[in-house]
């Protein structure tokens, strides 16, 4: 393969996602399973998303979609505040990091982000060939950016940061976010990941859109995959300067969001009854899990997400694989250099009960 492929393709590792339900069904022979994995939304999907996508499954199947995502990038311009020419709209977040990297990064570029963060950065760096400095993380799981912006040269193209993280779960703190935009230079763009920025319960969360204005090198990522709960229709965002947004569209694909998505996307924005709903279960199930990891005597990092990152004390690949027995899927962390820690999303009231029963069991807790 090494005449044909690229070497910096050839050279990656594989990416390991959630075991999907149905792959643990086969394996296991069992049909009761509850996926805790890939911080999915347990309360299912808006019912006017539902609505709306049915209607356009209908109506508009044989049409191709509107490839601007017109009205869609429409209303989330009028909510953030921000002109339409400032929004770009992808198959996903991760679709949205991979043309955010196709569009930037040459061979010749250094990436900085942590240690221990949302591997897509990694993958789409070494995807292009560029070169990733990942930077530890703080003993509490935050982004340490003091510590990023030292390793930021002047060959750094990207910063990336992922607030709140994923997998640790807490968010960079306001300060700590201006202070690094005030001294980066402007020649290096800084990616802010805010896939779950719905879920964050902290007076000490930037509000990042209103920075766009001031700092023309952020770029501000959302996903309509968890609290939307619309992760199988794949739509994604990014805000920023509108040069930003016009250099990537050039990379990216004709129709890159589906009408469904589009539909779908649209309908769940006027669901605000879904989104309380789907947070008020999100808040009680993370007193739960605190309270519950507080009795077992477990540590874990402050969630400002809709997951839980925990330290079991005992090789979480081991204790993953006892939970499947019991239809429990987790993610467990070493591959991301955290061999005891276990990634467990947030889910309805008796998934989580039913979590906890499987763990303590694994654990002898
Ligand atoms: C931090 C973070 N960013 C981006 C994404 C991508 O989300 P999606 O591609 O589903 O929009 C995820 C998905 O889990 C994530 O955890």
């Amino acid at each position: 393969m090494k005449q044909y492929a690229r070497e910096c393709i050839l050279n990656r590792k594989d990416y390991i996602p959630g075991k999907p339900i149905e792959e643990v069904q086969k394996e296991f022979g069992i049909t009761d399973i509850i996926k805790m994995a890939s911080n999915e939304n347990p309360m299912g999907t808006s019912p006017k998303a539902i609505e709306a996508m049915i209607e356009e499954v209908k109506t508009n199947s044989c049409r191709y979609p509107v490839s601007l995502c017109t009205e869609l990038a429409g209303k989330l311009a009028k909510r953030l505040g921000v002109a339409e020419n400032q929004i770009y709209i992808d198959n996903g977040g991760d679709a949205v990091i991979t043309m955010y990297g196709l569009t930037f990064f040459n061979p010749d570029d250094e990436i900085v982000t942590a240690d221990t963060t949302f591997p897509a950065y990694e993958n789409i760096t070494t995807k292009m060939g560029a070169t990733i400095k990942k930077i530890p993380l703080t003993q509490g799981g935050y982004f340490d950016l003091p510590a990023m912006l030292k390793a930021v040269t002047e060959k750094t193209k990207t910063v990336f940061i992922c607030s709140p993280n994923n997998p640790t779960g807490p968010i960079t703190p306001k300060k700590d976010i201006i202070d690094f935009l005030d001294k980066v230079p402007s020649s290096t763009l800084v990616f802010l990941d805010e896939a779950y920025i719905d879920f964050v319960d902290n007076e000490d969360c930037v509000d990042s859109i209103s920075l766009l204005g001031k700092y023309k090198n952020l770029v501000v990522m959302r996903t309509f995959s968890k609290v939307m709960g619309l992760a199988a229709l794949r739509c994604g965002y990014c805000v920023a300067d509108s040069e930003i947004v016009r250099a990537m569209m050039k990379a990216r694909e004709p129709f890159p969001v589906n009408r469904i998505a589009q539909a779908g996307a649209s309908a769940a924005l006027d669901d605000a009854e879904f989104y309380e709903k789907t947070l008020a279960n999100n808040r009680e199930a993370k007193k739960y899990y605190y309270d519950e990891f507080d009795r077992m005597g477990l540590k874990y990092y402050p969630s400002e997400s809709n997951f839980i990152c925990v330290d079991l004390g005992a090789d979480s690949e081991e204790v993953f694989n006892a939970m499947l027995r019991n239809g429990v899927i987790i993610r467990p962390l070493a591959s991301q250099g955290l061999p005891t820690c276990a990634r467990i999303t947030f889910g309805l009231p008796e998934e989580n009960k039913r979590t906890i029963a499987s763990l303590s069991k694994a654990l002898g807790k």
